[in-house]
């Protein structure tokens, strides 16, 4: 059978790279250019496929511009919000993530910004760096996570992974899901069937869900206001989930005590509102960053376009 032809659009670690050229005859991108939509449309002439990132918004706008021969996009990411779903289903065109490879990394990143937000680390490391800071009995006070109640917005792998190393460390879980858990996967966290129930008990919030037309912008104006006075909001998913103006209006209010952000709209460009709030402890989306998660996402993309065209379908298609 003749090689499948693949764009893969940005620079992948090594092995991950090595593996596309054995399977495809993979165009790679040894610069790591960003590309931009043009660009991508123009690289697919002649490909089967297409390996692309959070980096690269597929749109209808895109997607309808794609030669024919394009069959599969395959996205090295769990998340697809930079993929309009209905506009690639429309041209018989496959979309696959990359779940749970990414979950245990991810989590980890989670309850870092948990801790980072709730016990002041971005002001820490800044007095640590300035110097001539004073240890004194009041210094640098921040919340305590033993005894408080963690609320969890999206229970799949990642949020389960949070509420089990949350619970360890004494937090109280709850969470919101579309749907109940069972018993054994809500391991004593309490279901909340509605965003105001879940916030209004929510000292710290996890945001784990992933970003769709029904949780854009879910964050807002109205339901800042459910959360204790002092709470917490911490968002491991996607910026999509947030109205920015809403949660840096509650900052500067003192509604909400901090944030820990790693992912947000329109990124690397985060409102310039967060920077101005010492308190925010911010990341540059490092949810998934390990070297070995990002070899088995990379690999797991490779074989979703492997497995569609050996089979036709393939397990991690989301369209
Ligand atoms: C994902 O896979 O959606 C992550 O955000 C990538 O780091």
């Amino acid at each position: 059978m003749k090689m499948k032809k693949i764009l893969v659009t940005r620079k992948l670690i090594k092995d991950s790279e090595d593996k596309a050229l054995k399977i495809f005859d993979a165009k790679l991108n040894p610069n790591d250019e960003l590309y931009s939509q043009s660009r991508v449309i123009e690289m697919c002439q002649g490909c089967d496929g297409v390996l692309t990132s959070l980096t690269d918004k597929m749109d209808k706008e895109t997607i309808d511009k794609l030669p024919d021969s394009i069959k599969i996009i395959s996205n090295f990411a769990v998340g697809f919000g930079n993929i309009d779903l209905e506009a690639a289903k429309k041209r018989g065109i496959a979309v696959t993530n990359t779940p749970e490879v990414l979950s245990d990394a991810t989590a980890e990143i989670g309850v870092l910004l948990i801790l980072g937000a709730c016990r002041r680390a971005a002001e820490g490391i800044e007095s640590a760096r300035e110097g001539g800071w004073k240890w004194s009995a009041d210094y640098l006070i921040g919340k305590q996570l033993t005894g408080s109640r963690l609320g969890i917005l999206g229970m799949g792998r990642i949020g389960q992974k949070i509420a089990k190393i949350a619970k360890s460390l004494g937090m109280i879980i709850h969470y919101h899901n579309r749907s109940k858990l069972s018993p054994d996967k809500e391991d004593g966290a309490i279901y909340h069937d509605n965003l105001k129930s879940l916030f209004s008990v929510s000292d710290v919030l996890s945001i784990c869900c992933p970003a769709t037309k029904e949780t854009e912008n879910m964050i807002n104006k109205e339901t800042v206001e459910y959360f204790p006075k002092g709470a917490v909001i911490t968002n491991v998913a996607r910026g999509d989930i947030v109205d920015d103006d809403a949660l840096i209006d509650a900052l500067n209010r003192r509604k909400i005590y901090a944030v820990g952000l790693d992912v947000y709209k329109n990124e690397p460009n985060l409102n310039p509102g967060y920077l101005k709030i010492k308190s925010a402890f911010i990341l540059p989306h490092l949810g998934s960053a390990t070297k070995d998660t990002r070899i088995a996402m990379a690999n797991l993309a490779i074989d979703n376009i492997d497995e569609f065209f050996k089979t036709g379908n393939c397990k991690n298609k989301v369209n």
